[in-house]
C-alpha cells in the first residue's frame, strides 16, 4: 500500500481518485490534518471503498505518523500535505513554517527510521515522494528561459520560501542518510475540486455569483498552467520509474497571462451558462490592489521528464479549462461544502 499525505485537499484528493480508480491499484492510507482546504466530501466516492483508508491527523505528529508507518507498512509515501495558498502566506507565514517545514522534517525523520527497519527488497523499492512547486525557483522576466531542474532557488514568498526549505531537506536526507527521495516540481494546477481561494475556480464562482473578478495589478503575471489529471499521472510515472535523489519538473508548456485566461472562462461561461442580463461575464473584471511581492512569470521545462520517463500531458489549456468549468457548474454541492463561514471571513480579509 502506499501513504499519501494531505489527500483531502486539491491535488492529493484528485491523486487518490485517479489511483483507485484502476481496480488493480494498490490500497491507500490517507493522511489528512483537515484544515480549511481538506475536504473529505472531494473523497467521498471511496467511502465503501475497502481499499482506501483515512486517517485524521497531522503530518507533524510523530508518535501518529511512526504509528501509521509501523501498522500499515506503506511502499512509498507521497507528501502532499502543505500550507497552499500564496495570498494566507503573506498575512500569516506560521502555518506555513509549521506544516511545510517542520511537518516534512518529521515526515522524513518518521519515514527514515521506518526505512532503516525494512529489509531486503522492502529497503530497495521504498520510495519517499515529495511533492513541491516551480515557485521555489523564483520569477522569470518575459525573455528569461523557463526554469530547468538546475535553475538556483530564488523563493520570493513565506509560501515558496516554506517549499524550498522543505525541498532542500528531502534533498539532504537523500544525500546524508541514503534515504530513497525523489522530488517533483509542477507549476499551476487546476481541474476538479480546486479550493475556490485560487484564482481559476475564484473567477468560475463569483462570475456565477455575479460578483467582481478580481485581477492583482495588470492580470500580465504569467502563469503555466497544467490539468490536474495530468500532475497525477506525472506524479504515477516518476514514482514508478524517477531516479532516486532526482528532481523533475512538471508543466504543461501553457504559459497565460492572468487576464487572459480570466478573459478565457468568462467566454466560455458565456457560452455555457449566458448571464440572466445577456451581458458578457468580463464586464465584472475588476482590477484590484497588487499582491505583495507578486512573482511576474513562471514557466516550466518539463523536457527531463518526457526525455527520461516519456511523460506528456494529455490536455491542451483549452480542453482542460472547459472541463474544469463544466465540473463546477456540475458540482454545486461540492462548492456548497466547502464555502463554510470561515472562508467567508478569508474573503472579507483579502478582497474588502
Ligand atoms: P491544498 O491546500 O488544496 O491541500 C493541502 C492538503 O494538505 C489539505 O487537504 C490539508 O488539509 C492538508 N494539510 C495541511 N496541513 C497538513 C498537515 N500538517 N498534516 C496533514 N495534512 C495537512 O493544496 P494543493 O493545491 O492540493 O497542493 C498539494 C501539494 O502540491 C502542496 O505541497 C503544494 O505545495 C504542491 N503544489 C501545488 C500546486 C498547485 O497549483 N495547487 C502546484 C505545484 C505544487
Ligand atoms: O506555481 C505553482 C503554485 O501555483 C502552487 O505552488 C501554489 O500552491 C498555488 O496556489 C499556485 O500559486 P499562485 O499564486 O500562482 O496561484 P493563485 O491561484 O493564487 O494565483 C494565480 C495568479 O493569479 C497569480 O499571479 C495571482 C493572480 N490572482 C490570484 C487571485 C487569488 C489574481 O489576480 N486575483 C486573485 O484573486
Amino acid at each position: 500500500m502506499i501513504l499519501v499525505t494531505g489527500g483531502a485537499g486539491f491535488i492529493g484528493g484528485n491523486f487518490v481518485l485517479d489511483w483507485l480508480s484502476n481496480s488493480v491499484a494498490e490500497p491507500i492510507l490517507t493522511l489528512d490534518k483537515l484544515t480549511y482546504a481538506g475536504n473529505l466530501a472531494t473523497l467521498e466516492p471511496l467511502k465503501n471503498d475497502p481499499r482506501h483508508v483515512f486517517v485524521h491527523g497531522d503530518i507533524g505528529d510523530q508518535i501518529l505518523v511512526k504509528r501509521l508507518l509501523a501498522e500499515h507498512r506503506p511502499r512509498a509515501i507521497i507528501n502532499f500535505a502543505a500550507e497552499s495558498h500564496v495570498d494566507r502566506s503573506i498575512h500569516g507565514p506560521s502555518d506555513f513554517v509549521q506544516t511545510n517545514i517542520v511537518g516534512t522534517f518529521n515526515l522524513l525523520e518518521c519515514a527514515r527510521e521506518y526505512w532503516n527497519g525494512l529489509d531486503g527488497h522492502d529497503k530497495q523499492q521504498f520510495r519517499f515522494h515529495h511533492v513541491s512547486t516551480d515557485e521555489v525557483y523564483g520569477s522569470l522576466s518575459a525573455s528569461d528561459p523557463a526554469f530547468t531542474e538546475v535553475k538556483a532557488y530564488e523563493p520570493n514568498s513565506p509560501y515558496s520560501a516554506s517549499k524550498a526549505a522543505s525541498d532542500h531537506l528531502v534533498r539532504a536526507w537523500f544525500h546524508t542518510y541514503g534515504f530513497p527521495v525523489v522530488t517533483t516540481n509542477c507549476s499551476n494546477n487546476y481541474g476538479p475540486y480546486h479550493f475556490p481561494e485560487k484564482l481559476i475556480p475564484l473567477v468560475i464562482l463569483n462570475a456565477l455569483n455575479s460578483k467582481a473578478l478580481p485581477i492583482y495589478g495588470d492580470g500580465q503575471q504569467v502563469r503555466d498552467w497544467l490539468y490536474v489529471g495530468d500532475h497525477c499521472s506525472a506524479i504515477r510515472e516518476v514514482l514508478a520509474k524517477g531516479r532516486l535523489g532526482e528532481t523533475y519538473n512538471i508543466g504543461g508548456w501553457n504559459e497565460k497571462a492572468n487576464l487572459d485566461v480570466v478573459n478565457t472562462i468568462c467566454a466560455m461561461l458565456d457560452d455555457l451558462k449566458p448571464r440572466a442580463d445577456g451581458k458578457p461575464y468580463a464586464d465584472q473584471i475588476t482590477f484590484v490592489k497588487d499582491r505583495p511581492g507578486h512573482d511576474r512569470r513562471y514557466a516550466i521545462d518539463a523536457s527531463k521528464v518526457e526525455r527520461e520517463l516519456g511523460w506528456k500531458p494529455n490536455e491542451t489549456f483549452e480542453t482542460g479549462i472547459r472541463k474544469t468549468v463544466q465540473w463546477y457548474l456540475d458540482n454545486p454541492q461540492w462548492v456548497e461544502g466547502v464555502v463554510s463561514g470561515s472562508y467567508r471571513e478569508w474573503l472579507q480579509k483579502q478582497y474588502s
